[in-house]
């Protein structure tokens, strides 16, 4: 682990293989561009639902926008007027028809997050898809199998950054329900229009090797030895960009979502990691929560104070309410600006906690998500592997450069596998940051069985991951700190044809 007497930058350079950092200097993806391969793919032929099949159709039109973060205008782009944009929701088992409406002006596509869809839905330029141009229209059909939490946003650039993101639910149609109430809680971290944007943000990133802020914040440098020491936790050094705001749902705690319900119920959340360079704790004061689901499957019920999440990750939990106004709270995993994102919990009258109130079970038993035991009914299959590949993530802050398997994306080797194999992919942090590991198109098991789409690596972490090759195509897997993955932290995953 990280020592705090260490500064960021010697750690680092002390932690990166020599070769690693040769091959990763030898050629940085550029800013802006994904830096795939170049294909064309053309308008996508369209089909039909199934018969029976459940049809469910909704225009997502990508925009630019104003929004009103408690007091403060700032412009951005959003599915929509607001951000998050609108929930889309259907049943494991519907067909779902959902036309983005480009109104940017820059290319753009829709990324279904988690989603085990068709490789043509997936929203990948270069790879799935060609990028939808400024007024044009794409239309994305795809059966959704699996119930869960999940959420969409684009797949170009570090557009995640502004508000272009939205929830997904898949229901169960077998599912009992239990629960009297449910809320879709987005966490975000936010600096589109506060004096920059996220793609000035990645410049600077890159240009300075270093710490990128809010045009109106000062320049606080997080490579310091201040912050390094307040990384107190599993994580080490957790994130590369200085936010001005945290939000839940679009709205900052100084003017927080209010979420009511009566004492006694008992209340589902969905709680979702919109956020582009940020790890969040998240504690419901005054209560316990019952974690049962990651990344939209089962998981052994485990009651917990807080717990962790990633960027790209989502955790279901219940809790029973009690009487009063309580906060519901994300705070930022080592950072030390920007406050937190909050929300109040409300059954009865009584003051609302303060912006920067700090529940207690912050400090108690704390769950790292890959610590959970799956439910038995979502292990995968006992069955060795019938290959194995390496994925070893690498890179440095200074200079600012990220890849896997010694070469940014676009220049490393895409992984292979064959229709029907047991893959197991050993996955290596190299690093001395922590890294949301996301894969498309599948779930994978972590050795426990618990099944993940995105798992939280910390720095020199490593798992042995097991998928089955059901879905063909042409896949990505990427770290989900969206300007790690832009500087160069993917690779593709490809089906032998
Ligand atoms: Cu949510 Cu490839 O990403
Ligand atoms: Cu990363």
């Amino acid at each position: 682990m990280t020592s705090p007497l260490l500064s960021r930058r010697n750690v680092l350079l002390g932690g990166l293989g020599v070769a690693a950092t040769a091959a990763l200097a030898a050629c940085t993806s550029s800013p802006g561009s994904t830096g795939t391969p170049s294909r064309t793919f053309g308008t996508p032929t369209p089909i039909p639902p199934s018969p029976g099949q459940k049809l469910i159709e909704k225009t997502l039109t990508a925009k630019p926008v104003t929004l009103d973060l408690g007091g403060r205008q700032v412009s951005t782009w959003a599915y929509g007027d607001v951000a998050p944009g609108p929930l889309v929701r259907a049943t494991a088992g519907d067909f779902l028809r959902l036309t983005l409406d480009n109104q940017l002006p820059a290319d753009t596509t829709i990324h279904w997050h988690g989603i085990r869809l068709r490789n043509a839905a997936d929203g990948v330029p270069g790879l799935t898809q060609d990028p939808v141009k400024p007024g044009a229209q794409y239309v994305y059909e795809f059966t959704v199998p699996d119930p869960g939490t999940y959420f969409f946003h684009p797949h170009v650039g570090v557009q995640l950054d502004r508000g272009l993101y939205a929830p997904m639910v898949i229901d169960d149609p077998n599912e009992q329900g239990g629960y009297d109430a449910e809320w879709i809680v987005v966490l975000d971290d936010w600096i589109d229009g506060t004096g920059t944007t996220p793609d000035a943000v990645l410049k600077k990133l890159i240009a300075d090797g270093g710490t990128a802020s809010s045009g109106d914040m000062g320049g606080m440098d997080h490579g310091s030895m201040g912050r390094m020491s307040m990384g107190a936790g599993p994580w080490g050094d957790a994130g590369d960009v200085t936010y001005p705001f945290f939000l839940v749902n679009g709205r900052p705690p100084t003017d927080p979502e209010v979420l009511t319900a009566k004492p006694g119920q008992k209340v589902r959340l969905r709680i979702i990691n919109a956020a582009s360079d940020t790890i969040f704790t998240v504690a419901l004061g005054g209560h316990r929560m019952t974690i049962t689901h990651t990344d939209g499957h089962a998981v052994q019920p485990s009651e917990v104070d807080a717990f962790y999440i990633g960027m790209g990750e989502r955790y279901d939990a219940v809790v029973t309410l009690k009487d009063g106004a309580f906060p519901l709270v994300a705070r930022p995993f080592g950072k030390t600006s920007g406050g937190q994102a909050m929300a109040l919990v409300r059954t009865a009258g009584g003051a609302a906690p303060g912006a920067d109130v700090t529940p207690p079970e912050l400090s108690g038993q704390v769950l790292i998500g890959s610590q959970l035991q799956p439910a038995e009914s979502a292990k995968l299959p006992a069955k060795a592997p019938d290959a194995t590949v390496d994925l070893n993530l690498q890179g440095s802050m200074k200079p600012y450069r990220w890849g896997i398997n010694g070469a940014p994306f676009g220049k490393n080797e895409p992984l292979t596998v064959t229709a029907g194999q047991r893959l197991r992919i050993n996955a290596v942090n190299m690093t001395m940051m922590t890294h949301p590991l996301h894969l498309h198109g599948h779930t994978f098991a972590l050795p426990s069985g618990l099944r993940k789409d995105t798992v939280l690596m910390a720095p020199m972490q490593s798992f042995a991951i097991d998928l089955d090759a059901d879905n063909a195509g042409d896949w990505m897997i990427h770290c989900h700190n969206i300007y790690h993955a832009e500087a160069g932290m993917m690779i593709a995953l490809e089906y032998a044809k």
